[in-house]
């Protein structure tokens, strides 16, 4: 690549605007919910999950600007879903009452958030590049729901983590499905926390 870092930053958001077109062809493999999801959903579940209203402190662990598009089978964009995420803290540990090590929670980290798509199907959160717990490789949990699709439950993986395929779930899918649910995180400068971007398309199935 010749960009320099400008020109890759400008050129961005081009090509990340017409990615569904070629990604689109069939839906985001689907992944189990697992034993995380919020049993209450927080007071503040807004899209920006290193900070908790009413928190000085935010969150530990590496910044992550995530930026999405939610579309159709026909890489037509899906405006209004409703997306949400959840993830581990920097330390491993969930937000949520089963989780086996609660001492070592951070609790500044949000561990959920939630937001609706624009009308070009696209969506942002701030949160942490995910790292692993025990017995799972690095994943952000995802639900996305819009009228007249079937909702879809997935789990997107670092694409630069060695050890993804010791990960009993990655391990199910085949190297195509496997690619689908992969995210580059790449280096991001900005005067903010931010250190880190990445995209990610979740393409809706059909209904039935
Ligand atoms: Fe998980």
């Amino acid at each position: 690549m010749s960009f320099t870092r400008r020109g890759l930053i400008l050129a961005a958001p081009t090509l990340f605007a017409i990615r569904p077109v070629w990604a689109a062809t069939a839906p985001t493999p689907r992944a189990a919910e697992g034993p995380f999801y919020p049993v209450k959903i927080p007071t503040d579940h807004d899209n920006d999950l290193v900070r908790i209203d009413g928190l000085v402190r935010e969150a530990g662990g590496e910044i992550l600007q995530l930026r999405g598009v939610v579309a159709d089978t026909d890489a037509k964009p899906i405006a209004d879903a409703v997306v949400e995420i959840w993830q581990c803290d920097a330390n491993g540990v969930y937000r949520h009452p089963g989780d086996p090590r609660p001492s070592l929670r951070d609790r500044a980290f949000q561990g959920f958030g939630r937001t609706v798509s624009d009308k070009e199907g696209r969506f942002s959160f701030r949160t942490i590049v995910p790292v692993p717990y025990p017995g799972r490789a690095p994943h952000i949990h995802a639900k996305i729901i819009a009228e007249g699709r079937a909702p879809l439950t997935t789990q997107f993986y670092r694409a630069d983590y060695r050890d993804n395929a010791r990960d009993f779930l990655f391990n199910r899918m085949n190297s195509d499905e496997r690619q689908r649910v992969s995210i580059d995180i790449r280096p991001l400068s900005g005067n903010d926390r931010a250190q880190w971007e990445t995209d990610i398309v979740a393409i809706l199935p059909d209904i039935g």
